[in-house]
Formats: C-alpha cells, sequence, structure tokens
C-alpha cells in the first residue's frame, strides 16, 4: 500500500496484534492484582495500542496522557523534548508507561528520569513494539507485544510524516 512517497506492505496483522495485546493485559492483571496502577499512555503514536490494553484490563488502574516527541519523519533526530501534560500526583503510584515503540530508547530513557524525580513507587514498561538492535539504552522493558528488526514500520498509531495512524494492521517500508 502506498502512503505518501512511500510502499509498504504488510507486517503484523490486527488479529496478531489485538491476540498479544490481550496477553498482554492479562499479565499486568495478574501482576498488580490490588496495586491500583497508573497507566501514562505516551501520545500521538500509542493511542490504539493504549486503548485496546486497557479494554482488556480488569484490575482497578488510571490512565492519563503526556507527550514527548523525538522523530522527525523516517528517523530518530536523537533529539528530545520536555514531556508534557502530567497533571497527577505520581508520588507514591505504581506506574505503567504505554508506548507504541521502542527504538533507539532515547525517549523511554528520558522519560524515566523525569518520572523518576516525581517518586513513583514503582515504573514499569508497556511497549507495543521493541526495536532491539536500535536500543543503544540499557533499558528493561517488562511488557513487550513484538520484538521487530529495525525496519520502519507504520500504522496502529504509527505514523509516517503525520499519515497512517489510522490503519488497523501494523505496516513496514517495502524493499
Ligand atoms: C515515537 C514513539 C516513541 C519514540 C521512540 O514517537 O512513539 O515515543 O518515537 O523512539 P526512540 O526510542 O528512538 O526514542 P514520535 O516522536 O514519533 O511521536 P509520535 O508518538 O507522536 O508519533
Amino acid at each position: 500500500m502506498k502512503v505518501k512517497d512511500k510502499e509498504f506492505s504488510i507486517f503484523i496483522d490486527r488479529a496478531k496484534i489485538l491476540e498479544r495485546v490481550a496477553a498482554l493485559a492479562k499479565e499486568i492483571n495478574q501482576d498488580y492484582e490490588g496495586k491500583t496502577p497508573l497507566f501514562v499512555a505516551v501520545l500521538n503514536g500509542s493511542f490504539m495500542f493504549a486503548s485496546d490494553l486497557m479494554k482488556g484490563i480488569e484490575i482497578s488502574a488510571e490512565i492519563s496522557f503526556i507527550k514527548l516527541n523525538s522523530y522527525n519523519r523516517t528517523h530518530s533526530t536523537g533529539k528530545v523534548k520536555e514531556l508534557i501534560g502530567l497533571d497527577e500526583n505520581i508520588f507514591g503510584r505504581h506506574l505503567i508507561i504505554i508506548e507504541d515503540i521502542v527504538d533507539t530508547g532515547l525517549t523511554i530513557k528520558h522519560m524515566l528520569e523525569e518520572l523518576r524525580e516525581l517518586g513513583p513507587k514503582s515504573v514499569e514498561i508497556a511497549t507495543l513494539l521493541h526495536k532491539k538492535e536500535a536500543t543503544k539504552e540499557p533499558l528493561s522493558l517488562r511488557y513487550v507485544g513484538f520484538e521487530i528488526p529495525k525496519k520502519f514500520v507504520i500504522g496502529y498509531g504509527l505514523d509516517y510524516d503525520g499519515h497512517a495512524r489510522n490503519l488497523n494492521d501494523i505496516y513496514s517500508l517495502a524493499n
């Protein structure tokens, strides 16, 4: 399928995504029983994953949305912007950060540093995708949907220059 000037092909279909997301929710339900975690979803990319993940959460929980960008078109710029939108008091809370993708790991690293200063009781990461080979930072990712190779991926929240976030499946750049 063509998005703007580039050709993409199907990479992970909707059914597979939903099955994996439901399994992650189940794990979280078990791990956080009786703890009322605060999910912190990182906009924009995580909105679909966050929505489907939360549908499977059966324990008491809250969700909040923050924003912090680092991408410029298809290449990570390494630049990290300010964290905005966190209006909850996270002191003493169990946080679960929801990300669509961990690439270089810079975004998550920066966010963890900022959030830890605010005194949460624990912080774990739930990411739908992880480009393990691209991650330079030593990170412990507790919930990972799919380990993927260093491909440019779009759909299910992930964009190409603002487009394709609405696609129900995940696509990768065709070679
Ligand atoms: C993407 C993604 C992560 C980050 C991962 O966000 O949602 O936040 O990049 O890259 P890194 O591990 O190399 O830091 P992006 O900046 O594209 O914003 P978006 O969520 O609005 O698409």
